[in-house]
């Protein structure tokens, strides 16, 4: 079947596309990107005036929880809340129960995938058996069952040769080590960021030095072995600093960073309301300086990447003391309104920035085959309604958690439509647009 998207604004920062184009697309595969496209033996689909048409996103900081921590998030649930975020795939973290370190996992996840038919899945490896830091898993077996990066996220690599061993291999195979970069020592018990609110509220603190210690021992490392190295969820204006200097070194660096991150700061742990373990995640929200570095990353290219780091946990685990309650936020839903109210309305960046930050740049640090809007590339596709106002609201969320922050927020921008494989998977019924 061929399908025309026509009109709207076509963003492919890959290709250096940014125009009124037409997507032509027949079966899984895109044909054509161009100007008025003959429309004969095609369904057409008019995309509005205003409406933005690019590859499909892609968030590479996903926790689907599957298998073994059904009650939270399960692979069906999580690309359900995946595609109605405009996400066309997602790779997910191995934290699972069991530990996603062998093939068998990895194939478990994948027939899960298979089986809900919703975004793509691509399986990101343990670094060490059990993500225990003791011995390293076997990464060749991992790659050749179809994961696409190695971690023990959740927690950092166990120890300084651990993690050199991992790169060695993982650049042997040609993925990346991504790093939960965090000194555990300094870490301690801490709960929240290190500063005035956490000291006023009686928690105890995680310095920005926390991370910015695991980023200078990456960079270090992927130095030492000249593999390339991936900071997740980076949130301390040190560490943004470290890797800054690296790539002027010409170290093999990336970063990520989040919609939380560069949203809030850890004033949210007073206002609106105090404790809320909602707003406890790791790393934790960072003072106000951290946040804007954070930004101006962003705005200079220092910065990648977007990832959510997806992580849900169930309203009864969250319903603790502050001090008790896991980490984590769930982010896919509201990842897209987060960075077009914050980013892109808020006069930082341009759209085409955004696009490169929430796919061109994912598929390339994770040698994924979307991104892009090539001919012959797969037809994932994501359609933003860049002024389509939205109210977030915990309850009606697709993910099976409702933890975040960001209950009843009002934002602009949101999704019109997200097509997996040419295949429409998600269409918001509040935009003007039918596929
Ligand atoms: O907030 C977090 N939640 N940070 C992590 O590193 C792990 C994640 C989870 O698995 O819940
Ligand atoms: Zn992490």
């Amino acid at each position: 079947m061929k399908r025309l998207l026509k009109g709207g604004r076509v963003i492919d920062p890959g290709n250096g596309i940014d125009g009124m184009h037409d997507v032509l697309i027949d079966g899984d595969r895109i044909v054509r990107v161009g100007r008025d496209i003959p429309v004969e033996g095609v369904t057409v689909v008019e995309v509005p005036d205003g409406y933005v048409v690019c590859p499909g996103l892609i968030d590479i900081h996903v926790h689907l929880r599957e298998p073994g921590q059904e009650h939270k998030e399960t692979v069906a649930s999580g690309t359900a809340s995946a595609v109605a975020g405009g996400f066309t795939a997602v790779a997910c973290m191995p934290n699972t129960t069991p530990v996603n370190d062998n093939a068998n996992v990895t194939a478990y996840i994948l027939a899960k995938a298979a089986e809900a038919g919703l975004a793509r899945v691509y399986p990101i490896g343990a670094v060490s058996r059990g993500s225990k830091g003791e011995l390293l898993a076997d990464i060749a077996e991992l790659k050749a069952a179809g994961c696409v990066a190695i971690t023990d996220d959740g927690h950092p690599t166990a120890s300084a040769l651990l993690l050199r061993r991992a790169l060695e291999y993982a650049g042997m195979f040609g993925i990346p080590v991504i790093e939960h970069c965090e000194d555990q020592s300094l870490k301690g018990d801490g709960v929240a960021h290190e500063g005035f609110h956490a000291a006023s509220l009686g928690l105890r603190g995680i310095p920005g030095a926390c991370e910015a210690l695991g980023v200078e021992r990456g960079v270090l490392l992927a130095e030492l072995t000249g593999s390339h190295f991936h900071v997740a969820h980076m949130s301390a204006r040190a560490s943004l600093r470290a890797v800054r200097k690296a790539k002027e070194a010409g170290i093999r660096v990336t970063c990520e960073v989040t919609p939380h991150h560069f949203t809030l700061t850890d004033e949210s742990l007073l206002t609106p309301v105090a404790y809320d373990t909602n707003t406890k995640m790791n790393p934790p929200l960072r003072e106000a300086a951290d946040r804007d570095a954070i930004l101006g990353g962003i705005v200079d290219g220092s910065v990648d990447l977007i990832a959510t780091d997806h992580a849900p946990h169930h309203y009864d685990e969250k319903n603790v003391e502050f001090d008790r309650a896991p980490f984590g936020i769930v982010g896919l839903e509201t990842a897209v309104p987060l960075s077009l109210d914050r980013l892109v309305h808020s006069g930082l960046i341009r759209l085409p920035r955004l696009v490169e930050l929430m796919a061109t740049n994912p598929a390339r640090v994770l040698n994924l085959p979307g991104g892009t809007l090539s001919e012959g590339a797969p037809a994932d596709i994501t359609i933003l309604a860049p002024d389509l106002k939205v109210r977030i609201v915990a309850n009606a969320l697709r993910s099976r958690s409702k933890n975040m922050p960001f209950d009843g927020w009002e934002l602009r921008g949101s999704v019109a439509a997200t097509m997996v494989g040419g295949r429409p998977v998600f269409v918001n019924p509040e935009a003007s647009i039918r596929l």
